[in-house]
């Protein structure tokens, strides 16, 4: 349907420490797109400044969001890593976007009203803009591909709808500067500037939900440490939190159907099934009818296993900040490149003199 050539982009925001809902959703998502895709991982710094403007030690976390995509096997060579605010063309092309949507746009965002909470006029003008510097962070590499979790998905509609104004108030001159590609939105053929991004929540990742509600997501919000595995977590505390993680008294069913009104049985074998890259159905006829005093043991070896490497270079990684911040020095500059670009035929189009 489209015929913008495919790219991938995602970002993450540097506030708080990543967690294993982090890990299984959106970055193991990552590595896996390298094989066959051109992707872009970005660290949203700007964003992370919309819902609290000062931060401990951004820097830090910055450095930590990046070291995890390396850790995790992101290839900041063959792909680009960086932070959002080396590139200034994001900020610029948000700027004109701000101009594209509409104040009525921002205000449904359900994440705006989550996060302004009850005292609206207080949120920061940067919250209520929060999504369109998010569609800027994806076109102005005119990027087709964003995978995201399902709580984005609201995000990359308003996306494709500021592009598809753009596209369609600007038809004649897109025509003009010759930068535009034929796509088909629907059964509609329009000459586009920017692609209709597609969202990639589908596929294997799970929801991970919080050690101690079955119910509630794992989040790094959660006062209860207990509550999620951090990706700097020794083995030591994995295998405590597991330990701790709650449970029912029954033992494990043999088929996934008696995973239902189970949340937390559920959330341990999902994380299971993630980890060792199998379906749930396949980790039930391994353990079906074993208590969790079985269960929960083989976990905590398997998620020590898989993590603690992932840890390990992400400690070796923090301790040579200088290399980090090479890194992302570089995939800052290949990134600009491509920015610069779509800000200047952008420019062109909408007629501004440069
Ligand atoms: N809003 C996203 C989140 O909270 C982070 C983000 C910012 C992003 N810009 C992006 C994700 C562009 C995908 C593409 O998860």
């Amino acid at each position: 349907m489209t015929a913008f050539k495919p790219l991938v982009f995602s970002g993450v925001q540097p506030t708080g420490n990543l967690h294993l809902g982090n890990y299984l959703g959106a970055i193991r998502k990552f590595v896996a797109l390298q094989a066959d895709n051109d992707c872009i991982y970005c660290v949203v710094d700007l964003h992370s400044i919309t819902a609290q403007l000062v931060h401990e030690d951004l820097k830090g976390q910055i450095r930590s969001i990046a070291a995890a995509f390396i850790a995790s096997g992101i290839d900041p060579e063959k792909h680009i890593v960086f932070n959002q605010s080396a590139v200034p063309q994001h900020a610029e092309l948000a700027w004109i976007f701000n101009c594209v949507a509409r104040i009525g746009w921002m205000n449904r965002m359900t994440q705006f009203k989550d996060k302004a909470g009850k005292d609206r006029e207080n949120a920061s003008l940067g919250l209520l803009a929060y999504p369109s510097l998010m569609a800027a962070d994806i076109l102005v590499y005119r990027a087709t591909h964003v995978p995201v979790g399902d709580d984005q998905k609201q995000h990359l509609e308003l996306a494709r709808d500021i592009a598809m104004k753009f596209n369609l108030d600007f038809r004649d001159k897109i025509r003009a500067s010759g930068t535009g590609v034929d796509i088909l939105v629907g059964d509609e053929p329009v000459h586009a500037y920017f692609p209709m991004v597609e969202p990639m929540i589908e596929g294997p990742a799970p929801r991970v939900m919080s050690l101690r509600d079955g119910t509630k997501k794992m989040s790094k919000s959660d006062p209860s440490d207990l509550s999620r595995i951090n990706l700097m977590d020794d083995a030591e505390t994995i295998s405590k939190k597991i330990r701790k993680a709650k449970t029912d008294p029954e033992a494990l069913p043999s088929e996934t159907e008696g995973l239902k009104g189970r949340p937390e049985a559920e959330n341990l074998v999902g994380i299971y099934a993630a980890l060792s890259d199998r379906s749930k159905a396949e980790v039930l006829a391994e353990f079906g009818g074993q208590q969790f005093s079985t269960f929960k043991p083989a976990l905590v070896d398997l998620a020590v296993n898989v993590l603690s490497p992932i840890t390990a270079e992400m400690r070796r990684l923090m301790d040579d900040t200088a290399h980090i911040d090479a890194i992302l020095r570089n995939g800052g500059e290949r990134a600009r490149a491509r920015a610069e670009k779509t800000i200047a035929e952008v420019s062109d189009i909408i007629g501004f003199l440069r």
